[in-house]
């Protein structure tokens, strides 16, 4: 594995896919590409890169492998059951209306419960969620709003009647709630970020990225919020010494921006 020219590898594929591998942790990614190529048939990277440029498939496939789509509604429901307290209790007192980024998103699951969290809570949105991610084809996955049985598994029976269709074990998202949420394709290491967010939910992405790549995005994300608005990672993101971002912890995995 460690003979395979990486370094050629990553600046094609910074080249041609505008990716950049060398933010991403080392030993986990290089094993991933390994699998991958070994899985398209090529011997080496170069290869492998030559495949990746001939053939759409193999490309999709391997867009598909190093950016790992997992995700569930309400994924860690306790954490969002706090998320929700504080809106109820902090944002919604704070702000008229709210601002929400959900960064990383997905087939949308995330944003679609940010907006059920809302709807229920009659808070107001100052405009659609903002639900982005790097790769496009899940984000026309996650605009369609149909999901498989597994990924709506930790909805109640009452959500799940109430905002879906059931048809062949495919659960259908009523319009209401897709309406609230508008998608687009985002880079977090390459592109700008927008500004005066009082919601940035960014989960289960940065224990992809190695320690400056994350540092880098959280002071990104920083900067991005208002004064008092909530920053929620996933449940194995823990920043250490909020305070440097201007960041505090105000429960478990949710940080509150600080002047
Ligand atoms: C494991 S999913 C997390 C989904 C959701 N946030 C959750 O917690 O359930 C990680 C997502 O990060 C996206 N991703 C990977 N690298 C990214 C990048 N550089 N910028 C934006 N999104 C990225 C992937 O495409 C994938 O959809």
């Amino acid at each position: 594995m460690d003979t395979q020219n990486y370094e050629y590898f990553y600046d094609w594929v910074f080249t041609h896919l505008n990716i950049q591998l060398d933010a991403y942790k080392e030993k986990q990614l290089r094993r991933r590409i390994f699998t991958i190529m070994k899985q398209s048939g090529a011997q080496t990277l170069e290869e492998y890169a030559a495949l990746i440029h001939l053939d759409k498939g193999v490309r999709q496939k391997f867009l598909d492998y190093i950016t790992i789509n997992v995700t569930e509604f309400f994924r860690n429901r306790d954490l969002f059951d706090n998320f929700e307290r504080l809106l109820q209790t902090k944002l919604s007192k704070r702000f008229d209306s709210i601002s929400i980024w959900s960064a990383a998103c997905s087939i949308g699951a995330e944003p679609y419960s940010l907006a059920m969290i809302m709807k229920r809570n009659n808070l107001p949105l100052k405009q659609a969620i903002l639900a982005t991610d790097i790769d496009e084809t899940i984000l026309d996955r996650a605009k369609q709003g149909i999901f498989r049985e597994n990924e709506v598994k930790n909805l109640s029976i009452i959500d799940r009647d109430k905002y879906f269709v059931e048809k062949d074990n495919r659960f259908e998202l009523d319009e209401t709630i897709k309406k609230m949420v508008h998608f687009k394709k985002h880079d977090l290491i390459l592109d700008t970020y927008e500004k005066n967010f009082h919601v940035i939910v960014c989960r289960n992405v940065t224990i992809y990225f190695k320690n400056e790549t994350k540092e880098d995005i959280y002071r990104r994300m920083s900067a991005s919020l208002v004064t008092g608005g909530l920053l929620f990672t996933g449940a194995t993101e823990t920043i250490y010494q909020p305070e440097q971002y201007g960041l505090k912890k105000v429960a478990s995995f949710i940080y509150e921006k600080v002047d």
